[in-house]
């Protein structure tokens, strides 16, 4: 069995910030609504494109694993707000890294497609058929946000993480994973004015607009992410005190506390840094479990259980062992060009035409 060992990991966090209060200078909300509804404080809004976010993401993480892009077989982009649709966004971030030599593919299952992705060239590996392989979740979901909409434009950020998998004998990486869609209620979360739908002989196409009916998903989001970590320990013959370190996706700060009581899983084990950068969609499980790394939550041999839920409804739960090495073989310096502008000087001009 070639098992895929989590080698290197990575992120990729835009500098300009947008506060609570700086969106409160453009949309009817508040600092104490947006903290106690959400557990948002800031979020942020990138000057650079999906593809250069996801390409220093997953040279940090290459560079963490100590290897080149041109030993990868694979590169697999979770993105659903791709730089570009054809040519694929991943074949871009596979020029960017040298890694010539790579398939290079963009999954789209919204906010559970980094654990899709991860599924997927997990399986690659074990059946024998690539060696190497970079996984990333990049979005830049502000540019769908419509800035004055105060139920959305509070949620969502941009940013990128990424981690790469070799093939091993080492029972390490992903070990048990289940991912599904839950489709009976498809509409209750989506993006407005974006694909082949719509007819644009006939119809102008205004900006587009991320709609969701909140507590709906809400709702759906708990139930299914208990459920799938359930199952997936089932999976891997695992009691929940078995597992060191829990990733939950990061849409809303009170739906991660709900699976928590679900689960029964004390506050320690729990990964949360929606403070900082709101709902990534694909991106915000990579960049927690960097995060998780850098603050010593996830140490030598930590088992790891994540979930993530999305439009679809996609759902996703994953059960990784962690190998012994949390420090990077190398010390990257892949990082995004300045920016000299503040997240409520990138927004302005999305913000007026969101007024008109
Ligand atoms: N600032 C201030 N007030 C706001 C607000 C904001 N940004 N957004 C909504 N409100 C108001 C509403 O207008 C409503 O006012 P009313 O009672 O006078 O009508 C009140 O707050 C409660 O709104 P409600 O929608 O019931 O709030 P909630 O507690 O359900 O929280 C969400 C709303 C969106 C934060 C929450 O339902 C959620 O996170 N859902 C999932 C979101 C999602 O789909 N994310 C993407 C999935 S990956």
């Amino acid at each position: 069995m070639n098992y895929a060992k989590i080698t290197g990991w990575g992120k990729c966090i835009p500098p300009a910030k947008l506060s609570n209060d700086d969106l409160s200078t453009v949309v009817d909300t508040n600092d104490e609504w947006i903290k106690t509804r959400t557990g948002i404080s800031e979020r942020r809004i990138s000057h650079v494109s999906t593809a250069e976010l996801a390409t220093v993401a997953a040279q940090q993480a290459l560079d963490c694993a100590g290897i080149n892009g041109d030993e990868i077989d694979l590169v697999l982009l979770a993105t659903c707000s791709p730089s570009t649709l054809v040519a694929n966004t991943a074949s871009l971030v596979q020029k960017n890294l040298n890694a010539t030599g790579a398939a290079a593919c963009d999954v789209n299952a919204a906010c559970s497609g980094f654990l899709y992705a991860l599924q997927n060239a997990t399986a690659q590996i074990n059946a024998g058929m690539i060696k190497k392989a970079v996984i990333i979740g990049a979005e830049r979901m502000t540019w769908y946000v419509n800035w004055s909409k105060r139920d959305s434009a509070v949620l969502f950020g941009d940013g990128a993480g990424a981690v790469v998998i070799e093939a091993s004998e080492e029972k390490s990486g992903l070990l048990a994973s289940k991912t599904g869609c839950d489709t009976s209620n498809r509409d209750i979360l989506h993006i407005t004015n974006f694909g082949t739908d719509i007819n644009k002989y006939d119809q102008p196409v205004g900006p587009s607009d991320l709609l969701f009916e909140g507590r709906e998903v809400f709702k759906r989001a708990v139930k299914g992410m208990a459920e799938a970590c359930d199952d997936v320990l089932e999976q891997a013959n695992l009691a929940l005190d078995d597992i060191n370190v829990l990733i939950p996706h990061q849409a809303n700060l009170r739906i991660i506390q709900a699976i928590q009581q679900k689960l029964s899983v004390s506050d320690d084990k729990v990964m949360v840094n929606i403070q900082n950068y709101g709902n990534t969609s694909a991106a915000t499980i990579p960049i927690a479990i960097c995060e998780a790394v850098e603050q010593g939550l996830i140490q030598s041999n930590s088992k790891i259980m994540s979930a993530a839920f999305g439009a679809g409804l996609t759902w996703a739960a994953s059960y990784i062992q962690w190998s012994d090495r949390i420090t990077p073989i190398k010390i990257s310096n892949a990082t995004l060009p300045d920016c000299d502008k503040t997240g409520l000087e990138l927004i302005n001009q999305a913000v007026l035409a969101c007024k008109n």
